[in-house]
Parts: structure tokens; sequence; C-alpha cells
């Protein structure tokens, strides 16, 4: 039995339309209480002694709803990358982003690179949020990447093993998650970090991510605690 060393979390905070809708707020409400959330767990994750944790705060699919909740979610983005995202500078807490910036405004894209340059010295935590992210557009971009490299005479067929790959993504220098916690109920990895998660450990919640707690986060590393890991992460 191997010791479960917990390194890093990976959270899918669904659940904020319903938490809306449940109290007869338009669904907007919920994103915002839910990008509060962000902030207190990122705290208490980095108090737990927890070195990373990845958050899924806008999919390659999202971009697929509504203009106006695209618009509030990107809004809420500008709002949070300008200001709630310092007080995590100010814990300490490094902060990166993975996925497709072309898809991002230019002046989004300002502010994360603004954000990852003030804080790529810290050292006591990191945030790595996934923005326009997908899993499949990431490996799709890593194959073509290693392609060219090949065509270009700068790699070999042989090279390819499983670290060059994870090297590629856009999680490189990130340990694999041991933890993904998905609230709200949903049962799914919506394509979520389908290379680094072949290992992890899933803990399902139907609490709605703006009312999850750190009380809870407590308690799932506690149930990840008792649990064997049958197969080491690399
Ligand atoms: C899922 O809820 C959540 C999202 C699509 C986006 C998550 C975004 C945030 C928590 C806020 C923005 C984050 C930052 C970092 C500022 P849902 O809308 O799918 O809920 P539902 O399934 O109940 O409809």
């Amino acid at each position: 039995m191997s010791k479960n060393i917990l390194e890093h979390i990976a959270i899918i905070m669904d659940g904020n339309g319903r938490w809306a809708l449940k109290r007869g707020l338009p669904r907007t409400a919920g994103h915002k209480k839910g990008a509060e959330k962000v902030l207190e767990i990122a705290k208490a994750a980095k108090e737990m002694g927890i070195k990373y944790m990845t958050i899924y705060a806008f999919s390659t699919e999202n971009w697929k709803r509504s203009k106006e909740e695209v618009d509030t979610l990107m809004n809420l983005l500008r709002e949070y990358l300008s200001n709630d995202f310092q007080k995590l500078l100010d814990e300490g807490i490094r902060i990166r982003f993975i996925g497709e910036r072309y898809m991002l405004s230019d002046d989004i894209v300002q502010k994360m690179e603004k954000l990852e340059n003030l804080s790529a010295s810290n050292t006591t935590a990191t945030l790595q949020v996934a923005l326009s992210y997908g899993s499949r557009a990431e490996i799709v971009s890593m194959v073509k990447n290693i392609a060219l490299k090949i065509k270009d005479g700068d790699m070999s067929i042989k090279e390819i093993d499983e670290k060059t790959i994870s090297d590629m993504l856009y999680t490189k220098d990130i340990p694999d998650p041991d933890i993904l916690i998905r609230t709200s109920g949903e049962q799914r990895l919506s394509n979520f970090l389908l290379w680094q998660m072949a290992y992890t450990e899933f803990f399902f919640t139907d609490t709605y991510w703006p009312d999850f707690t750190k009380e809870e986060l407590k308690q799932i590393v506690e149930r990840y605690n008792g649990r064997e890991r049958r197969y080491g992460k690399n």
C-alpha cells in the first residue's frame, strides 16, 4: 500500500446555475457567488498545505452558452483578474492559466499574463486556472508540436514517451492531480485533464459549488487519506 501524499487537487466547480435558480436569481448571480468561493477555497487549500489546485473556470464547450452568459462570465473574470486575484498574490500563491488563449479577448490575456508574471516567484502554493480549456484541444496541440519537431529534425520517434508527452502539455512541471472533486452531483470528466488524471481519485458531492465549504474540502481529504491507492502516480 502506498502512502497517499496529497499535492494536487483538481476541481470542477459545477452547479452555479442551479444554485441561483433555487433562489429565484439569474444564473449569473450563481457565477458571481462561485467566483467568490474560488478565493475562499484556494486560501483554505494553501492553509492545508496543498501545493497545487487546478480549477475548471471556463471550458472550450462553455463558449457555446448564450452570449449574455458568456459576456457575464468574461466580465466577472475581468473583475477578478484585476482585483480579487491580487489577494491571492498577497497570500504567496502563484497563479497560472491553462487553455486556448487565442479564443480570449486581448485585454483578458494581458491581465492573465500580468498575474502570471507578478506571481512567478511565489512558492507557497500554485493555483492553476483552466480558462477556455479543453483536454482534447490540449492533446491535439501537443501532437502537432511533436509532429513539427519531428518534421524539423529536432526530435526522433524513439524519443516519444510518457514524459515527453506530459512535458508538452499546458500542465508541464505540475504533478498530476491526486484528487478530483466535482460538485453538484454530476459524475463526468467533461474534457478536463484527461491525460493528467489517469490515476486520480474521484470524489463527487451533491453540494452546488457556491455552497461548497472548506469543511467539506477537509472531509474529502480525510476520505482520500483513508483510501488505498493501487497505482502510484508519475
Ligand atoms: C458551472 O456551473 C460553472 C461554470 C460554467 C463556470 C465556473 C465559473 C466560476 C466559478 C466563476 C468564474 C471563475 C473565476 C476564476 C473568476 P453551471 O453554470 O454549469 O451550473 P449548472 O450546471 O447548475 O447550470
